[in-house]
């Protein structure tokens, strides 16, 4: 019988789309990859792939989870299995400046960046680098790597210390810092291509801004006396120039589910700088709002999946490449 298969290393992530899963009765079955046997003289099974992996899997023990991954895509798409987000999504996932030039090309302004590879290069290029700035890790996720730095001597200091946190690939990068006067950004949510919604958060209490319920601290609402703003919102009616751009950046990637975000600066100017194409909802978000993110992938993957044709039974079906 032909599937639904989750590709993923992020159990947590996973369970709400289990749940979204079971309540339509979509059949599905998890790879969690990160160890495992990739057969290539077997033929993958007949279904519809679905790569959840996140450039942060080695932050959670499976350092080798994207490799994995890409080894899998390509068996997949070898055999022609049909693959929601796939090898040119996971490309993305893993690197910000590929994420950057897919965005650049099709005309959406991303902050100013340059990639650092070695720490007496990351010093050399923010020599010449207008000050205020943060820094990043190009493969990260959770904002991994994300300090703001108002002037040069700190940075010397932060990457001659111990304190320095190296990238997983070698690629620091120097950007502009955009500062929003608000202290939100924007994350547009898109699902078979298509926006779903766009959600507000609040970024004064820092960097990390996974929205996933797994992710989140007690005390996510802000503390301060007197107000309770909740961290994640959802707009009500979306609607923005910036939408149709990433429509066309996510199709010519072959990439139908993706949360992108994006920061305004005092001036109004928008500035886009992270593609997710491994996308979390916020559950009492959403419970305020009435759409469901999960809800939304199950039901588009269960159409995809209505259209999967079932191969011939001469081939060698493959055991599963993960750890079930
Ligand atoms: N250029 C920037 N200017 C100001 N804040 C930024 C900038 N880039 C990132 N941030 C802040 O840091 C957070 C994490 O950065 P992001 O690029 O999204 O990395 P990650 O992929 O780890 O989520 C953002 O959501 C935003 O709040
Ligand atoms: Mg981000």
């Amino acid at each position: 019988m032909a599937k639904v298969y989750v590709i993923h290393e992020n159990d947590e992530w996973v369970r709400p789309l289990r749940a979204a899963f079971e309540e339509r009765q979509v059949p599905f079955e998890e790879w969690f990859l990160g160890t495992g046997v990739v057969d290539l003289t077997t033929s993958p099974p007949d279904g519809i792939f679905y790569n959840r992996m996140s450039a942060s899997s080695h932050t959670r023990g499976h350092r080798y989870a994207p490799e994995h991954t890409a080894a899998v895509l390509a068996w997949l798409e070898r055999h022609e299995r049909p693959v929601v987000n796939g090898s040119r999504a996971l490309r993305l996932e893993v690197s910000k400046v590929a994420q950057y030039a897919a965005l650049e090309a099709a005309g959406v302004r991303t902050p100013r960046t340059l990639a650092a590879v070695g720490r007496d290069d990351i010093l050399r290029a923010a020599e010449r680098f207008p000050t205020p700035f943060i820094t990043k890790h190009n493969r990260a996720g959770k904002g991994l790597g994300v300090r703001l730095f108002r002037e040069l001597a700190a940075l010397e200091a932060y990457v001659e210390s111990d304190d320095f946190d190296p990238p997983l690939d070698g690629i620091t990068l120097l950007q502009q810092y955009v500062e929003a006067p608000e202290s939100t950004i924007t994350r547009v949510e898109f699902v078979g291509g298509e926006l779903l919604y766009a959600v507000q958060v609040d970024t004064s209490q820092g960097f990390e801004l996974c929205p996933a319920d797994a992710c989140r601290v007690d005390d996510a609402f802000c503390p301060t006396a007197g107000e309770n703003r909740a961290m994640f919102t959802i707009i009500d009616r979306f609607s923005h120039p910036l939408v149709e751009s990433y429509a066309r950046v996510l199709a010519a990637h072959d990439i139908q589910i993706a949360g992108v975000e994006f920061i305004v600066d005092g001036d109004g100017v928008a500035y886009t700088y992270d593609i997710n194409t491994n996308t979390n909802y916020n559950s009492e978000a959403e419970a305020l709002d009435g759409r469901s993110g999960m809800g939304t992938i199950a039901t588009y993957l269960g159409q995809r999946l209505a259209g999967v044709e079932v191969s011939g039974p001469s081939e060698t079906l493959a055991a599963a490449p993960g750890q079930g």
